[in-house]
């Protein structure tokens, strides 16, 4: 008999197929968002879970689904998972890091390039039929090439993004994360390690790709964008939660910084009404890895954790390796 797998959510339709080739597969197609109640009940009998970032497996989930073996996240980020339970549990966490990494890293740089260029603002613009003339001044931003861009956080998406500005736009790169690069890695970078009081008041663009944690909340509020340019843009493509989104509208409304480009948001798919209404923000939907071939490879990694952890024994990206020993 096949293992039962839940893909708790919409996904290709040849992923599904290579996965009924060794699963018994619930699949979800239709794309109902469950509550937890529904996915506990959804998850009943299922050794193996296909998730995204909207799922979330927490002590109260796994007390319930006693077969669970292991959850596949189709998503870099995991902090749907709680990691700690779910080792507790013997269950297995696996993710889809590297696939992801230059399209995630590309979508950073057309994020800051919108912002700092005003096109959201300028297209709005148009699009209201308010283009009447050429003007010196008209939707100025902030120069990017030669400019010091700022990133915090530097896994492999901040080195991504600080290749592109060093080698591409002739930035000067800066960053701050907790470790350090070795300097072979910094030099391929071009990027140099300062505190993040020094990143904050010395950088042009700020971007931001830190992973999620309780102890990353709030990571830039009032406080922190006080002390940005006030000519400076920051840009989110990490996680929501990580900007006081609410401190970010109001320092957006008084001119504390110039401008912000926003992929991720505090309680998504809610967005801070204050956000909408704010003209100097460019908002997307949490599209950063969005191309056909990084979404298909993502899901393709997450099957293939799915595969290797319960057919072959072997997952390919786990997270908490222990649970196979
Ligand atoms: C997207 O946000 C991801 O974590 O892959």
């Amino acid at each position: 008999m096949k293992p039962a797998i839940l893909v708790a959510r919409a996904v290709f339709p040849e992923v599904l197929e290579k996965l009924s080739q060794h699963f018994d597969v619930t699949s979800n197609q239709e794309d109902i968002l469950w509550t937890p109640a529904e996915l506990i009940q959804q998850l009943q009998g299922k050794t193996g879970a296909f998730t995204t970032g909207s799922e979330r497996i927490d002590a109260a989930v796994l007390a319930s689904c006693p077969e669970l073996k292991i959850c596949a996240n189709m998503a870099v980020g995991f902090n749907n998972f709680d990691l700690t339970a779910m080792t507790a549990a013997g269950v297995l966490a696996t993710n889809t890091p590297d696939v992801l990494t230059e399209t995630t890293a590309d979508f950073g740089f057309a994020l800051l390039l919108a912002t700092a260029r005003r096109m959201a603002e300028s297209e709005h613009f148009l699009r209201a039929g308010l283009w009447n003339r050429w003007r010196y001044d008209m939707f100025a931003g902030a120069e990017v090439h030669g400019s010091t861009l700022g990133i915090l956080g530097m896994g492999r998406i901040g080195q991504g993004i600080a290749k592109r500005g060093a080698h591409g736009f002739g930035m000067k790169v800066i960053y701050h994360n907790r470790s350090r690069l070795d300097a072979a890695r910094e030099a391929a970078c071009g990027a140099s390690w300062v505190s993040k009081p020094e990143l904050l008041k010395t950088c042009d663009h700020l971007m931001l790709v830190l992973p999620y944690s309780p102890q990353a909340h709030h990571t830039i509020g009032a406080a922190e964008l006080a002390q940005m340019k006030p000519t400076a843009t920051l840009v989110n493509i990490a996680r929501g939660g990580i900007v006081d989104d609410a401190a970010l509208a109001a320092a957006l409304r008084q001119g504390v910084i110039a401008a912000a480009g926003l992929d991720v948001f505090e309680g998504e798919p809610k967005v801070h009404p204050d956000l909408l209404t704010v003209p100097n923000v460019v908002l997307t939907p949490h599209i950063a890895s969005a191309t056909t071939p990084t979404r298909l490879a993502m899901a393709n990694l997450a099957a293939d954790n799915l595969i290797g952890y319960l057919v072959h024994g072997k997952p390919l990206t786990a997270l908490n390796p222990q649970v196979l020993s």
